[in-house]
């Protein structure tokens, strides 16, 4: 029983529970948020600002042009510094020896992160999202369909789709460049999957991962009627007519050397084969890889040209001698004639520099990381900026001028990585620039072309573009 003489004081005492229990509350979490907020263990993190509680510096991000965001913030705190964008903890690496301590001597001190929502629509185990043995094995996959000994047998089929798109464009009617050019390099990423395949699918498989792209960068809910929605449920679709295709090939015991058939036919040490969910993800994630990627390449290789009108001649003269030696076309191009087109491969390899069109890499620090002097804590996104290096002066002279000819010597290790470096480095590289130049060579050869409207600024789409997807009118060279 409780004495009388001390339920008032208790009263009071209870009263004040409430306040003690938040109070202590607080304590405990802003104790643990310090432990973990490595800031508050006396170790120096990179210069930079976080900006304002969670929100961070995504409005300062998103309210400017990012590539000006990410310049600007170089010029300040030099060519590391922190910050916090999209709910992240980011340190941003805007030099060449950073790039490679994250991307290849540490390569496993950090994982390639990608949110959740978009790893469900390309499918969980598509390569890129993987570190270890299944990325090395899967890897080694594409990378040798993807080599140069794989990729030269596919040039006089690139060139067959890339004379039937300039065939349909050519008619004086205004296109969106940007789009026909995913058409091209939609066409050649089914073609280097699954070698030939019938219209039907190509048809099923073209309308379902449209409405997957379109769903990528939206909103993720699962809300009925939403793009992500929709994105989620022709994901299931594509897996469907992949799940048919798959089945039929294995059937006709028709597995060839596309990338289809070599991981059909892989097995690992013990033997084991891929599973039918495993193939799915990786041919959708090669297939996104390598369409908006190439395209917008091309788009800026088409822009680049019309703006250089002297350029335009040079790389002129050189397809048509190929052309001429061709007899006017009625051969076709070979492998060693796309390796020997120096002035327009100098132009590939500038326009892949001066757009930049992935700007930058997404890694997560697996431990506390030091690098410099610098802690990279456990957890935080790192960045290496690659527009920022592409567009250095200190590695590229006068950077904003576009000048194939500086290509003439090899760049500097680490200061030109359009295609990614190290474990991740982009496999497709072969067939993204045999792609250019096939088309390059068809476009110059017989096509004349005037771009309409606006002819500067960018758009993203995702990846940089420009503006309008580069509205153009195309004419046969001899039907003036
Ligand atoms: C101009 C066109 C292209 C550019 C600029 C490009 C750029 C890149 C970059 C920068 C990466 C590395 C990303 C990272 O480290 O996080 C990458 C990875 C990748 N790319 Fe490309 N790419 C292009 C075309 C292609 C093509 C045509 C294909 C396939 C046919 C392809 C397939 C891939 C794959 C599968 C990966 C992931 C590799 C891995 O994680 O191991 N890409 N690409």
């Amino acid at each position: 029983m409780t004495c009388p003489l001390i339920l008032p004081y208790m009263e009071k005492v209870l009263r004040y529970v409430p306040i003690l229990l938040l109070t202590l509350l607080l304590y405990i979490f802003l104790r643990r948020r310090n432990r973990r907020d490595p800031s508050k263990r006396h170790n120096k993190l990179p210069p930079g600002s976080m900006g304002w509680p969670y929100v961070g510096e995504t409005l300062q991000l998103y309210s400017q042009d990012p590539n000006v965001f990410f310049a600007t913030k170089q010029r300040r705190y030099g060519e590391i510094f922190k910050t916090h964008i999209l709910g992240c903890r980011c340190v941003m690496l805007a030099s060449p020896e950073a790039a490679r301590f994250v991307l290849v001597t540490r390569a496993h001190l950090f994982k390639p992160t990608y949110p959740k929502s978009k790893e469900n629509l390309i499918g969980p185990s598509a390569l890129f999202f993987h570190q270890g043995a299944y990325h090395v094995r899967l890897r080694k996959l594409v990378q040798g369909f993807m080599s140069p000994e794989s990729v030269r047998n596919l040039v006089t089929d690139i060139e067959a789709i890339a004379v039937s798109a300039l065939d349909s464009w050519a008619g004086g009617q205004v296109i969106n460049t940007y789009q026909e050019m995913k058409k091209f390099s939609f066409e050649v990423g089914i073609l280097a999957i699954f070698g030939h395949l019938e219209a039907g699918y190509r048809e099923e498989l073209r309308k379902n991962y449209a409405i997957v792209e379109r769903g990528y960068n939206s909103f993720p809910t699962k809300i009925p009627g939403t793009p992500y929605k929709k994105a989620l449920q022709a994901r299931k679709r594509l897996s469907e007519i992949l799940s048919k295709i798959i089945r039929e090939r294995k059937e006709k015991r028709s597995t060839g050397k596309e990338l289809l058939g070599c991981l059909l036919n892989s097995k690992d040490d013990k033997g084991e084969i891929l599973t039918e969910e495993q193939i799915a993800d990786n041919l959708i994630g090669v297939l996104f890889a390598a369409q908006d990627t190439t395209a917008s390449v091309i788009t800026w290789i088409l822009k680049y040209l019309h703006d250089y009108p002297k350029l335009l001649e040079a790389v002129k003269a050189e397809q048509k001698a190929i052309y001429w030696s061709n007899e006017e076309g009625n051969h076709p191009l070979t492998w060693t004639q796309t390796r020997q087109m120096p002035i327009t491969y100098g132009v590939v390899l500038e326009s892949l520099r001066m757009a930049s069109i992935i700007s930058f890499t997404f890694r997560e620090a697996v431990a506390d990381v030091e690098y410099k002097g610098y802690l990279i804590p456990k957890g935080w996104k790192v960045l290496p900026l690659f527009r920022n290096i592409h567009h250095n002066p200190d590695f590229f002279s006068n950077p904003q001028k576009f000048d194939p000819s500086r290509f003439e010597t090899a760049p500097k290790p680490y200061t030109f990585m359009p295609f990614g470096s190290g474990v991740h480095a982009c496999p497709g590289n072969e067939l993204a620039k045999l792609e250019m130049l096939v088309m390059t060579h068809h476009l110059v050869t017989k096509i004349r072309w005037e771009v309409v409207g606006s002819q500067s600024g960018i758009q993203y789409s995702p990846f940089p573009v420009p503006l309008h997807g580069l509205p153009a009118r195309f004419w046969r060279e001899s039907s003036d």
